[in-house]
């Protein structure tokens, strides 16, 4: 391990998945003489996009508007969302999904030619574009094929950013990067930086994320001095694969699926979320109800009939059944096969034959690095999109299908600032930075490579932090479960400080590199924890037991922390929501066809 040769680009991204090639292809387009450098530590198609299955929204249908989408937006965020962010999104989503296709993107279409769409979790209207249950896979390919046409995107494939590096003025010119084949640590520097680097999801012990996604970006942005926004917000996906948290998408209740409890009851009748109607009913399945209510609401209901009694008990825990039988093998396998793909060789069921066995899983981080609606940071040159960032359109729960349209709008927004500020502040000192990237290369060395250290595991530290933050910080939280959390994840990053490696050796490094990451999920989980016991209200997916109820006049703002010196518990200061036309009201689903706005609702 020693030092890489200094790199220099004009705008430098770090992360290879939605956001980031959406990003470099706006560069591209900007200022076609710019050199943009892709940094990941995975190759790109790799990344966790790619994962991704049941769709993206754009209002585009004569039976859709985009008042509609911007209000189920919102009242899905429980009023947490940034309303201007909202807007911007909504206008920008339908173009982009157009652009996809140009670009490649095989949307599922009509019988007509039409593109196809299909509900999804409260939305009173379908508008969820979806290429099968493969979304992701195909979005990536486009947006990866797409960028290689541009000969000014240069990859740093297996790169693991450790720094952002700032001049001396306060600019964000680049990051410090460990390239994973050689061990060296070099300097890749540009005007501008973008960090796409996706969420942090493991944090968790159970999770539909891949294992890379490690809250790196946000950890780098945090240390840096950006504070992060509204971490306590933690989404469940309702429907995971008890063992391995496989994904069963929503797109299977998009499609009709139905969920039930141990007697075979659809128990989600008996939750303010709509009328059970029979499966052969032409209004089933009803939009922004029953199974297609919202996300945080499905999986707060899972625990409230698992503490009656009424769940099913497996070897991997409590379970409910996801019943897609009636929909018959050849709508499931023309638009789910996935489903059927995975339940088969993860679980063991055919689903044309039996129900699945699910539960909620953790499957999104609707907090993230502070931005606004240019993608930018309060760091002078930083941009951020994707999941690691909050803009915030999700507020306290993001609506399945809108994050990969919010790569798309907010990637392209992030890479257009991005290059607007590299052609303004174009220099900076090389020297000053390459010796700061020297130095973090060093720091690298010295803390993972210390002989004689005798210290902690990782594997330790991570299956405490784990146990913590599930415990501590799940679907239902209160004071002395957060305040657990915030202790022990304390406690762990002061243990941290000692962590100790077997591995030594330079190239390829799993060790080093599973180190890395339990370090940032350290940061990132000390916010959401701390954030998460500040905030003495119920909203969306933060759910106190100990303050039920929502607290409009205290908490209506963002929460914001920012990182400590010395180990010290982050500082949690709050900024206002923009409102602008949907001023905040009750939030219920089920009532009538959900095509009415439910009663209480204000717009
Ligand atoms: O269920 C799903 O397909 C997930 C979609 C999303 O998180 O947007």
């Amino acid at each position: 391990m020693g030092h890489g040769t200094t790199q220099q680009h004009d705008v430098i991204i770090i992360g290879g998945g939605g956001a980031g090639l959406r990003a470099a292809i706006a560069i591209a387009q900007e200022n076609p003489s710019f050199s943009v450098a892709c940094v990941s530590k995975v190759y790109p198609m790799r990344s966790h996009t790619v994962t991704a299955e049941g769709g993206a929204a754009a209002s585009i249908k004569p039976n859709d508007s985009l008042e509609d989408h911007i209000y189920d937006t919102i009242s899905g965020a429980d009023w947490l969302a940034d309303q201007d962010a909202v807007e911007y999104f909504v206008n920008e989503a339908p173009a982009e999904m157009i652009q996809l296709e140009h670009w490649g993107c095989p949307w599922s279409r009509e019988p007509d030619g039409s593109v196809a769409v299909r509900p999804f979790g409260g939305m009173k209207i379908e508008r969820t574009w979806f290429a099968a249950d493969k979304t992701g896979f195909h979005m990536l390919h486009s947006l990866f094929q797409t960028t290689l046409k541009y000969g000014n995107i240069v990859r740093y494939d297996e790169h693991f950013a450790t720094k952002l590096l700032l001049d001396d003025n306060g600019n964000c010119r680049g990051c410090a990067a460990i390239e994973l084949r050689t061990g060296s640590t070099r300097a890749i520097l540009g005007k501008s930086v973008i960090i796409c680097t996706g969420g942090a999801g493991k944090a968790f012990p159970f999770t539909t994320n891949g294992s890379i996604k490690t809250g790196d970006g946000m950890a780098m942005a945090y240390r840096a001095g950006v504070a992060l926004k509204d971490m306590e917000f933690i989404q469940y996906h309702p429907t995971g694969l008890p063992g391995t948290g496989i994904l069963i998408t929503e797109a299977s209740r998009g499609e009709g699926g139905i969920l039930v409890n141990k007697d075979g009851h659809r128990f989600l009748q008996d939750y303010d979320l709509g009328e059970a109607l029979d499966v052969s009913d032409p209004r089933h399945p009803q939009k922004r109800a029953m199974e297609l209510g919202p996300r945080d609401k499905l999986s707060q209901c899972f625990i409230k009939e698992r503490d009656a009694g009424r769940t099913i008990e497996t070897k991997d825990g409590h379970v409910m059944h996801l019943d897609l039988r009636h929909l018959g093998e050849a709508k499931i396998d023309k638009k789910i096969p996935f489903v059927r793909e995975l339940a088969r060789n993860y679980a063991g069921i055919d689903p044309v034959h039996q129900p699945i066995p699910v539960r909620p899983v953790v499957h999104y981080v609707m907090g993230g690095i502070d931005t606004d609606t240019d993608a930018a940071t309060n760091i002078p040159g930083l941009y951020a999109a994707g999941e690691c960032a909050c803009v915030s359109i999700n507020g306290a729960n993001r609506l399945g299908s809108n994050s990969l349209t919010e790569l798309l709008v907010f990637g392209a927004q992030a890479g257009r600032h991005a290059a607007r500020f590299a052609m303004d502040h174009p220099d900076y000192d090389v020297s000053a930075l390459e010796a700061q990237a020297a130095d973090e290369g060093a720091r690298v060395r010295r803390t993972y490579f210390d002989a004689s250290r005798k210290g902690e595991r990782i594997v330790t530290l991570r299956t405490e932090l784990h146990d913590a933050m599930e415990d501590g910080a799940g679907i239902y939280r209160d004071a002395d479960s957060l305040q657990a959390a915030c202790a022990t994840v304390t406690d762990l990053r002061e243990r941290y400080r000692n962590v100790t490696l077997d591995d030594h050796t330079n190239s390829f490094n799993t060790e080093l590199t599973a180190a890395l990451e339990l370090g940032s999920l350290l940061e990132v989980a000390e916010a959401m924890a701390n954030s998460g016991l500040k905030r003495t209200e119920s909203r969306g997916s933060h759910q106190r037991t100990d303050h039920p109820e929502r607290n409009d006049d205290d908490f209506l703002a963002h929460s914001m922390a920012f990182r400590q010196e010395g180990g010290a518990p982050p500082r949690i200061d709050y900024k206002p929501v923009t409102i602008t036309k949907w001023p905040p009201g009750a939030r219920t689903y089920g009532a009538g066809s959900g095509l009415k706005k439910p009663a209480g609702e204000t717009t």
